[in-house]
């Protein structure tokens, strides 16, 4: 993506090629901050807390905190403790796994003093991968998305296309592109008139300060609204579809994502109106048959929930409790959505049913 007219990825080498740079996200939408990893600890600390977030862009951050580890110590020992802690960062989202799992392949069979610039090379692979992949989801679905606009226009009725979205699955959540905000990128580009409705996502307001500050980079129309409008929207014919992102999707095609992700799905289908799900393939876990039942979801600290970050008025970002003191808060980082819900999967190779033999279609290596 392009910011101020400079492509921009969401991490990348420091000039000196051995740090890692991110965009700290936890200072988004009203500053733009960028933050330098040097360690293992320092990639660490960025997933946990949030720095970068987003299945792609933790599994990505994970590779280079394994290069970071390797440089430091590259021995059998060392790895496998990096491994460890980076796993524990974030339970939830599968690519953080599958990218430390193809770090550790491909450093196994490499002598120990190789093995920092392999990890190098490894994890630069897997951000490029990463673009390539949400480039062609873009693509794919930019095809349902021109389909739903023709029928739009052949029932006289163009006016906007109006796609809804929720939490952040755009560039920000991976290391370029998107999952499900690359088709909408993909169409606006091609002329479509495209709009979107940008659930705010509570509590951290990954919509409101993602989703729009990147829509608002790239000059997409696009409306914030509180994560309870979705609903009455659909039910009034003001959304034509929805597409969200995946931290995991089971082999079963039951979908996870951000919290509320359910509640949207299930008022998609009430109101017949079509509800995709974008993913990367590294986003399968192929290992979980039953997603509702076993897909592992993160509880996250309650502060997240009793409070809020903004700005006021004068420029200073402050953080106010919004709850009164005394009562207890809840705060489950994601929900799994029933397959019967999800109308398509779009994924790099093409779009597929929510269903064992739909993705198996796809994945024919996986059967
Ligand atoms: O908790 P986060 O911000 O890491 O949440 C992950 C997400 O960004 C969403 O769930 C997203 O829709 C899937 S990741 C492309």
């Amino acid at each position: 993506m392009k910011i101020n007219g400079t492509p921009t990825r969401t991490i990348w080498l420091a000039k000196d090629g051995w740090a890692v740079e991110i965009i700290d996200q936890t200072r988004l939408p009203h500053e733009f901050v960028t933050a330098r990893l040097e360690s293992l600890a320092d990639a660490a600390h960025a997933i946990k807390a949030m720095l970068v977030r987003g299945a792609p862009l933790i599994g990505a951050t994970a590779a280079y905190g394994m290069a970071l580890a390797a440089r430091a110590n590259g021995s059998d020992l060392a790895l496998a403790l990096s491994y460890q802690l980076l796993l524990g960062t974030r339970p939830t989202a599968i690519n953080l796994k599958w990218a430390l799992d193809e770090m550790m392949r491909a450093l196994a069979l490499v002598p120990e003093d190789q093995r920092a610039s392999a990890a190098y090379q490894r994890a630069a692979e897997i951000a490029d991968e990463d673009v390539e992949i949400n480039s062609a989801i873009g693509d794919n679905g930019h095809k349902l998305l021109a389909e739903i606009w023709a029928e739009r226009q052949a029932k006289g009725t163009p006016g906007r296309l109006n796609v809804l979205t929720h939490c952040n699955a755009g560039w920000l959540a991976t290391v370029d592109w998107g999952t499900a905000i690359a088709p909408i990128y993909k169409a606006f580009d091609a002329g479509i008139p495209v709009h979107v409705w940008v659930d705010e996502t509570r509590p951290r307001n990954q919509g409101a300060s993602l989703t729009a500050r990147e829509l608002n980079w790239h000059g997409v129309p696009h409306t914030v609204i509180a994560d309870n409008s979705g609903g009455h929207l659909m039910q009034h014919g003001m959304v034509d579809c929805c597409i969200v992102g995946t931290d995991r999707v089971a082999s079963n095609g039951d979908v996870c994502n951000k919290i509320g992700t359910y509640l949207k799905a299930l008022a998609a289908k009430d109101n017949g109106v079509p509800f995709f799900v974008a993913l990367p393939s590294p986003t399968i876990d192929w290992t979980v048959a039953d997603g509702v039942k076993d897909i592992p979801i993160e509880e996250r600290d309650v502060s997240e929930q009793t409070h809020m970050t903004g700005k006021t008025e004068d420029g200073a970002i402050v953080t106010v409790q919004v709850t009164p003191d005394g009562s207890a808060a809840g705060n489950w980082g994601f929900d799994v959505t029933p397959a019967r819900l999800v109308t398509g999967l779009i994924t790099e190779r093409g779009v597929c049913p929510a269903t064992p033999e739909g993705l198996k279609s796809l994945f024919p290596e996986r059967g």
